[in-house]
């Protein structure tokens, strides 16, 4: 017997299926409320490790660990009803062995209820890419910077500056396709080798300060926003929720301090969904 719901969730073949067609909408979201925002008009939410820099204030996502991705992960499957939503594997959680990797995501998998994985690393991790997607997991691919390497590339900085360095980035989203992902994040790399990476491969590529030619696009939802303290260049602003909280906060502590606040006649029953 099988429960099925009335909204058919996308799944990686769904999404596998747009390349070169219609571009593909992906936000990163780590909690309820904005994944049900999100919903209603992204084929892809991503639960990035980057979590551990916007929730928690982190230097880097090299901290965030398994637990914190699945427990977020859970929070976004509960708000949202139709997206894809794709995982990242934290450092440390896959690199060690496809079969370390399999156990991970397949804990990231049946815990979660989500479609997908997604797991940095180009060429180095096709091997462990094609043991997951030959075993039920659907792998999104992570290559040109890839911020779990910190430690060593030193800054957060654009890969493929220096045409030299085109071939390897090349490489190793052909690994990855070749190997069985069903899309790939191509991230901070210069804007022609983006548009080559794309018409190169047969699976969708998800630009993130890529190139427009790519065949979908990932913003960090806060950054989009206007809620980061800082954002990396190529970030476009959709709003400006940091200064919207600050004024709100403000107005709210004024209300408080002059005993202007709302008293029982607003009861929680009168409360309404905003949207
Ligand atoms: O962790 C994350 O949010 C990501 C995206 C920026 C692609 O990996």
């Amino acid at each position: 017997m099988s429960v099925q719901s009335d909204i058919r969730r996308l799944t990686a073949p769904d999404i596998r299926a747009r390349k070169g067609g219609e571009p593909i909408v992906v936000l990163t979201s780590y909690h309820a409320h904005t994944a049900r925002l999100i919903d209603q008009h992204a084929d892809v939410i991503l639960v990035g490790d980057s979590l551990g820099m916007v929730m928690h204030g982190l230097e880097s996502t090299v901290p965030v660990t398994l637990d914190m991705m699945i427990l977020q992960g859970l929070a976004v499957m509960r708000g949202s009803k139709r997206a894809l939503v794709v995982i990242d594997l934290p450092f440390g959680s896959f690199e060690e062995s496809k079969e370390q990797a399999f156990r991970t995501a397949a804990r990231v998998l049946k815990e979660t209820g989500c479609g997908a994985i997604k797991m940095e690393g180009g060429a180095r991790m096709a091997e462990t890419v094609r043991f997951l997607s030959e075993r039920g997991v659907p792998v999104m691919a992570h290559v040109g910077l890839t911020p779990q390497h910190i430690n060593t590339l030193g800054s957060f900085k654009a890969q493929g500056r220096d045409r030299a360095d085109w071939p390897a980035i090349l490489a190793d989203a052909k690994a990855v396709s070749d190997a069985g992902a069903f899309s790939v994040v191509v991230e901070a790399v210069a804007e022609p080798l983006g548009r080559e990476i794309t018409q190169s491969i047969p699976i969708p590529t998800i630009g993130i300060g890529a190139s427009p030619a790519c065949d979908g696009q990932v913003l960090v939802l806060e950054d989009m926003l206007g809620l980061s303290p800082w954002v990396p260049k190529f970030v476009k602003r959709y709003g400006e929720l940091g200064s919207h909280i600050a004024d709100a906060v403000e107005a709210y502590a004024k209300d408080v301090r002059s005993r202007a606040f709302p008293g029982s006649e607003h009861t929680y029953a009168e409360k309404k969904p905003r949207a």
